[in-house]
């Protein structure tokens, strides 16, 4: 079984996804590591994202795994852990001009679904109900007020240490949805049978009961 979550940018997809796959025992593919993990790299190595020759001719070289470890799922490029590196402001900053490069998203997308065949999965992201899995037996699509949205990532990002401004958050977020729904191939949006969820006044519990009782539906 699958089940896809797509959403804007922190409407609590992982927080939801993350905490389905524990209550169905099932695994959790955070599908925008990815993208951050490829866009990591190409920073790191000093490669223009919008040349989109030179993107492609690198992408042979990036390897991308997930490990869990301490029962946390953490990203791993060509064997070194990034799972802290990738939620940077920088990579934030960055993360949705890499997502718009055709190749680099038909190199995920495979990924996605070569794991996608051996597991039973939950996978959150911006194109997992109508790109990825348009077959996914359960699609759930989240969305939140933006200050909402940009409240809790804030607290999450300064949580995690970063230094950075409500403000700065809140752009981030305005011009990475931009971005993702705009872009050529896969923009964000909402698969045809998916089920909308507004998490603004819903507890993390609250999100988790209502997606259960959406895949307990669909089950019958
Ligand atoms: O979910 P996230 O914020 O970690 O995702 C980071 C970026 O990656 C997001 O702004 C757009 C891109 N992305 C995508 O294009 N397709 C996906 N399936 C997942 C993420």
């Amino acid at each position: 079984l699958i089940v896809a979550i797509d959403g804007y940018a922190a409407c609590g997809k992982s927080t939801l996804a993350k905490a389905l796959a524990k209550a169905l025992d099932y695994r959790y593919i955070d599908s925008g590591a990815m993208y951050r993990a490829v866009t990591y790299f190409l920073l790191k190595n000093s490669i223009p994202l919008d040349d989109e020759p030179a993107v492609e001719s690198v992408l042979k070289d990036i390897h991308i795994e997930f490990e869990r470890i301490d029962g946390n799922n953490h990203t791993i490029l060509n064997g070194e852990d990034i799972e802290e590196a990738i939620r940077s402001q920088r990579i934030n900053q960055h993360v949705s001009l890499t997502a718009a490069i055709p190749s680099v998203r038909k190199k995920l997308v495979e990924q996605q679904q070569r794991i996608g065949q051996r597991n039973n999965l939950v996978m959150d992201g911006r194109d997992i109900g109508t790109v990825v899995f348009p077959h996914a037996d359960v699609k759930i699509f989240m969305n939140a007020d933006l200050d909402v949205r940009t409240r809790r990532r804030y607290l999450e990002l300064t949580g995690l240490g970063f230094d950075i401004s409500m403000d700065e958050v809140k752009r981030n977020l305005i011009e990475r949805d931009r971005i993702d729904t705009t872009r050529e191939d896969s923009p964000l949006i909402k698969a045809p049978d998916a089920v909308e969820i507004d998490t603004s006044g819903l507890s993390p519990e609250e999100q988790l009961n209502t997606a259960i009782k959406i895949i307990n539906r669909i089950r019958e």
